[in-house]
């Protein structure tokens, strides 16, 4: 089967992401959300990231246009997937939201339509069997930022079909993408590692073992990593991280991947990174400012 015509849920972060790699790849693309201000504040950031690749005469303005000319905007969940060949879902991590959604989604998307979830945690298994097509239900797990990130971790749940991963295999590589297939298992592949990893940091950060700045240079210089460890935990989100952290303790039963008490004191304190303003880096500055602890 060959996929033309796609549905993202969500015009978030990773919505908008996802929305315009693949329009970007040539595929038609109806972006959805349940607010015209989301879709209007993710169209934006999508000709924003779009002019940035312009400036440094990564793309042409053809490509642009072409590019933007491929998404359209729909708050009306029944139309986005009525005749769509993929829909990939990117919307909070909420059980509930996600499991409701996909029921309304199974209902009104043609019978060949696969679906796919961009979740970092939830189980596939789980929303696959509020479906009545388990076998083409799936994870697509992209990364932040997307059209800048090379990865996407197909996740195969307990009913998936070879034939769907194959199929997401070749769109994940077709928005450029090179791709891992993870069998399902809480945080699947990278975020196994990357959140306790970030966990270990903030329980350093808790111990005074360092400042905020000196822990993200030691690990940025030491271990060639693009960001220091609390710099992405403010870019990710301290209340992804929790929500994952606590989802880990849930499913595996151990204690090992416990978060560390200050995550969660910054989460109810609001500080939850960058979107807040305020995380481990104060924002409000013109550069980021290392908080104290
Ligand atoms: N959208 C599109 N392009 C962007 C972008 C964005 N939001 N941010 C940066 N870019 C592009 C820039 O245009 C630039 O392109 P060029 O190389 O062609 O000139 C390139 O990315 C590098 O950007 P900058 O020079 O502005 O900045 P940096 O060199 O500091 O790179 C970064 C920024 C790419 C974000 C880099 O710091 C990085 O890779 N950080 C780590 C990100 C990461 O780990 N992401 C994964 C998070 S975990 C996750 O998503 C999983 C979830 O489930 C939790």
């Amino acid at each position: 089967m060959e996929i033309k015509k796609i549905a993202v849920l969500g015009a978030g972060q990773m919505g908008n992401g996802i929305a315009h790699v693949c329009a970007q790849a040539g595929y038609e693309v109806i972006m959805r959300d349940i607010e015209q201000k989301f879709i209007d504040k993710g169209m934006a950031t999508i000709k924003k990231n779009l002019e940035r690749g312009l400036k440094k005469g990564r793309i042409t303005q053809e490509e642009v246009d072409a590019t933007l000319g491929r998404i359209t905007g729909e708050l009306d969940l029944k139309a986005v997937v009525k005749d769509v060949d993929l829909v990939i879902e990117a919307i909070p991590e909420i059980v509930k939201l996600k499991l409701d959604t996909w029921k309304e989604v199974d209902e009104h998307a043609p019978e060949h339509t696969i679906l796919a979830s961009n979740t970092s945690s939830i189980s596939i298994t789980q929303m696959a069997a509020v479906t009545k097509r388990p076998e083409k239900f799936i994870g697509m797990h992209f990364f932040n930022p997307v059209p800048v990130m090379g990865l996407v971790e197909i996740i195969k749940g307990q009913a998936t079909e070879d034939e769907t991963v194959e199929i997401i295999k070749t769109v994940s590589e077709k928005v450029g993408k090179k791709t891992v297939l993870v069998n399902e298992a809480p945080g699947f592949a990278v975020n196994r590692l990357l959140v306790p990893a970030i966990n270990e940091a903030v329980f350093a950060i808790q111990e005074g073992v360092a400042t905020v700045e000196d822990m993200d240079l030691a690990i940025k210089m030491g271990l060639n990593w693009p960001m220091g460890p609390l710099t992405l935990a403010d870019f990710v989100g301290l209340d992804t991280l929790l929500y994952i952290s606590d989802y880990f303790v849930e499913e595996f039963k151990d204690s090992k991947y416990r978060a560390p008490a200050l995550l969660r004191k910054m989460v109810r304190a609001g500080w939850v990174g960058r979107k807040a303003g305020k995380g481990f880096y104060d924002y409000s500055g013109d550069k980021p400012k290392p908080m104290r602890f």
